[in-house]
């Protein structure tokens, strides 16, 4: 514990959290008089808006109880947030005092670790992945780390967006090894269910500092909802609730989350997972055929990376047909980033592609 305490800013620690009226109801409430809501159902009324014009539970329980059966791990080592990118934003605010500390990032990878650390004015350290495999040079971070104390959270996308590609399991752990007490090692695993492969959530029983960040966003279809779940040793989720937005998720939220993490959900998220995996194979393939492409990366994600020689025609020549890419030629040569999507969605864009020559 002691290992997380002296990393967390003396500041927050120091501050007395806000303290919502939910936080405060201890017994079980007949008659809402404390949270200034409008007890009228909102426009038009209906069963599908019952309890809209009442704050949420901060952290439903019985959300979180669902949570910790799907990850194997207690309710106290969950936090919910308003997606991951909540979870990310409160962590660097957490861990990082403006002009002081920083964060270490390992470039090409998802932007928002160095808008959050900008936002909150804090340094970011720049080690990129491997050419060509794209792992992690775990030697060069660790130096970095030991060259600036000021390393706070050191951020490991894996499955690695817009790569696609898992980090090498024993390199995480050995870097939560070796900076344990010095800096958290904050693992996003946002499309790990695309990859087959277990989560590092399991390992921070060994390595208080490892912090895994998922949601569901990418693997249970609801971007629009927002939930991000962080895992993490039980002082860092005392911390995030110390420093939470009073009520991170809303009614509707709580709702769909329920409904997509219940047994049915789960079964039904499963098997958008494989029919996506078995598109992705398809795709990949269909991609690497074409005389336009010059690589197609492997992908452990819901999306693929390829090279082409001219990125900007090709996506602006898409768009052009409604048919919208990401274009990451700024991170990788000549790059391209593709989310699969239904099977129809798919063979739209590969004649789209095809016709572009
Ligand atoms: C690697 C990675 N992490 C986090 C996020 C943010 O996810 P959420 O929708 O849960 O906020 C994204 C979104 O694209 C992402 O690609």
């Amino acid at each position: 514990m002691d290992d997380i305490v002296s990393l967390v800013r003396p500041e927050i620690y120091a501050m007395r959290p806000y303290s919502s009226a939910r936080v405060e109801a201890e017994q079980a409430v007949r008659i809402h008089l404390d949270a200034n809501e409008n007890p009228y159902p909102p426009y038009p009324g209906g069963p599908e808006q019952e309890g809209l014009n009442r704050y949420p539970e901060p952290q439903p329980p019985s959300l979180l109880r669902r949570f910790a059966e799907i990850y194997g791990l207690p309710v106290a080592q969950l936090f919910l947030s308003r997606g991951a990118d909540e979870a990310i934003d409160l962590l660097v605010r957490a861990f990082c005092a403006a002009g002081r500390d920083g964060i270490l990032i390992t470039p090409p990878t998802f932007v928002m670790y160095e808008t959050a650390a900008a936002i909150q004015g804090a340094s970011v350290t720049e080690v990129p992945l491997l050419a060509g495999s794209y792992q992690l040079d775990t030697e060069a971070m660790l130096a970095a780390c030991d060259a600036d104390p000021g390393i706070k959270l050191v951020f490991v996308c894996s499955p690695n967006n817009p790569t696609a590609n898992l980090m090498d399991r024993a390199a995480v752990l050995r870097l939560a090894e070796r900076l344990r007490g010095r800096a958290i090692v904050l693992v996003d695993e946002l499309y790990l269910d695309y990859s087959g492969r277990p989560s590092l959530a399991c390992d921070i029983a060994d390595h208080p500092n490892l912090v895994v960040v998922r949601s569901l966003s990418k693997e249970y279809s609801l971007a629009g909802e927002r939930c991000g779940i962080t895992l993490a040793h039980p002082e860092v989720v005392g911390v995030l609730r110390r420093i939470m937005p009073p009520y991170p998720l809303t009614v509707t939220a709580i709702r769909a989350i329920g409904a997509a993490v219940s047994p049915a959900g789960l079964a039904y998220g499963r098997r958008n997972i494989d029919r996506i995996v078995a598109e992705r194979d398809r795709v990949r393939h269909a991609l690497a055929q074409l005389p336009t492409v010059i690589e197609v990366l492997p992908s452990d994600a819901n999306f693929l990376l390829f090279r082409t020689d001219d990125p900007q025609r090709l996506c602006a020549a898409l768009a052009a047909q409604g048919i919208r890419l990401r274009d990451r030629s700024n991170v990788i040569d000549g790059g391209v980033r593709l989310s699969i999507g239904t099977p129809e969605e798919n063979d739209d864009l590969l004649r789209a592609l095809k016709l572009h020559g």
